[in-house]
């Protein structure tokens, strides 16, 4: 079983036990003074001692903590990741382009559980509009279907969903720990398990919708996002910076306004567009630094692998969870070490699926009733589930899936009450 260990980095956080270990050692070798075999304990002592400091300190290199950056950077990479996170948690107001309407004041108020990077128990809007066929369009065409939660004062443009919108949904935040192993597997590894037309006739399809990368103009296989929107951190950092916080950038420079005239806006927002211009200090914009933050971001760690936790991957293979559920993937060749054709065990195939649980919103290339396969890396530090946070518990979650999901979840239900045990044992390892 892979189990994470490919992100390890090495930390200084076993020397505090080490010291503790040692006076308290020390304290045992006083009270056994005047002993005659007291150099025989000593002995016996010292050696526990080596051996305990040492295992302690290989398992404090083995551990990954979330939020740590990948193992292996060089300094100049850790600069990038060190100023990544500074601009990642920067709180912004309306002085420096935050708004008019917006959703959070920084990057890390949406991600920060259970660590910077990570989620918040919130969500996001999106309103459209669905036709009796189950087509869907954006009420405005062309803008997109976030609906801001906050505007800044005076409020003049706080965004409002209109009465003619008959479809409205949540999301919750997705973690971004090992996004930037994500963003390094190829296109062609996406296309190679799609199977648009269910020609294998297993129930399941999968689709990987085709988004444009607005960094490249090129066409790519989407992957982030609920709805595999979009190909790049980049890009995702830069849509995220104009939709969740109002600052315009050089990929999305028009503020995200909903029937506003252009003398209104003005009033709300005096700031010339795009407002995230190049930092003279570092020669960086903020989408820079976002994306060199969530590329060096290391994947969530494993938790202990007991004997339950063995038997319920083999559960997680045989009831089907893994045909979307891919416990691995590959990345591309990469001239940077960290990235070359390295395992990304995220338990996802980052495809578009059909589970019945669909939020009726089309977008990008993806269809109202589809969501990509959540990567359940990192599950256990995630709560609430599913992408409106509509699920508590993991068995709520699988009890949920149909439609393409329909056999899995009957083998879900088949399960004796053990191998269900060792299954939810296994996925509160993940
Ligand atoms: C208001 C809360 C909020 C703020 C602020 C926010 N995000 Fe997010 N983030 C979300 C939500 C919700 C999603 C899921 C969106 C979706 O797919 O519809 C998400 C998803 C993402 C993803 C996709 C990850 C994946 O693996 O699919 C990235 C990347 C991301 N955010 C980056 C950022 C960056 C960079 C910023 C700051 C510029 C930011 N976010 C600010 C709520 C937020
Ligand atoms: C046909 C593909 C498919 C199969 C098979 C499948 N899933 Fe899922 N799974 C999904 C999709 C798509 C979602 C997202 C649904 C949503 O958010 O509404 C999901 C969501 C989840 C979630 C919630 C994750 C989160 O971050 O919110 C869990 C847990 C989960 N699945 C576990 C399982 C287990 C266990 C099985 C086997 C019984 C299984 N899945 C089978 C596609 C699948």
């Amino acid at each position: 079983m892979k189990s994470g260990t490919d992100e390890i980095r090495l930390s200084p956080r076993s020397s505090a036990n080490e010291s503790m270990d040692v006076s308290s050692i020390r304290s045992f070798k006083y009270a056994l003074r005047g002993s005659e075999n007291w150099w025989k304990v000593v002995l016996v002592c010292t050696l526990i001692f080596l051996f305990t400091s040492g295992y302690e300190r290989s398992s404090a290199q083995r551990q990954v903590l979330p939020g740590d950056p990948l193992r292996g950077l060089t300094a100049y990479e850790f600069e990038e990741f060190k100023l990544g996170l500074d601009d990642f948690l920067e709180v912004e107001n309306a002085e420096e382009g935050l708004g008019p309407a917006y959703n959070n004041t920084s990057c890390a108020g949406c991600h920060n559980v259970p660590a910077i990077g990570g989620i918040a128990p919130m969500t996001t809007t999106r309103a459209g509009i669905r036709g009796d066929d189950g087509s869907y369009r954006d009420i405005e065409p062309g803008r997109d279907s976030l609906f801001q939660l906050f505007s800044i004062p005076t409020h003049g443009c706080q965004s409002m969903i209109p009465p003619e919108a008959n479809v409205i949904s949540r999301r919750v935040p997705i973690p971004l720990f090992g996004a930037g192993l994500v963003e390094m597997v190829s296109d062609n590894t996406l296309l190679r398990m799609a199977d648009p037309e269910d020609l294998d006739r297993d129930g399941i399809s999968g689709r990987a919708p085709i988004v444009l990368d607005l960094v490249t103009g090129e066409s790519r296989v989407g992957r982030f996002g609920w709805k595999s929107q979009r190909a790049t951190l980049m890009d995702f950092g830069g849509d995220a910076y104009r939709n969740e916080m109002g600052i315009t950038n050089d990929l999305f420079p028009n503020e995200l306004t909903f029937r506003l005239s252009e003398q209104q806006l003005a009033l709300c927002d005096a700031l010339p567009d795009p407002e995230d211009v190049v930092e003279p200090s570092t020669g960086r914009r903020g989408i820079d630094n976002f994306n060199s933050f969530m590329r060096f971001l290391a994947p969530p760690a494993r938790g202990p692998i007991t004997k339950e936790v063995v038997t319920g991957r083999l559960v997680f293979e045989s009831i089907g969870c893994s045909m979307c559920h891919v416990p691995s993937l590959t990345t591309a060749r990469n001239s940077n070490p960290l990235f070359d054709q390295r395992a990304v065990n995220l338990f996802s195939d980052l495809l578009l699926h059909d589970v019945g649980t669909g939020d009726g919103i089309g977008q990008a290339g993806a269809a109202p009733e589809e969501l990509r396969t959540p990567p359940l890396w990192g599950l256990r530090f995630r709560r609430p589930l599913l992408h409106n946070g509509s699920a508590s518990t993991v068995t709520d979650s699988i009890l949920r899936h149909t439609n393409e999901a329909s056999a899995a979840r009957d083998g879900f239900l088949s399960l004796s009450p053990y191998d269900r045990s060792t299954l939810i044992a296994f996925l509160g390892s993940l």
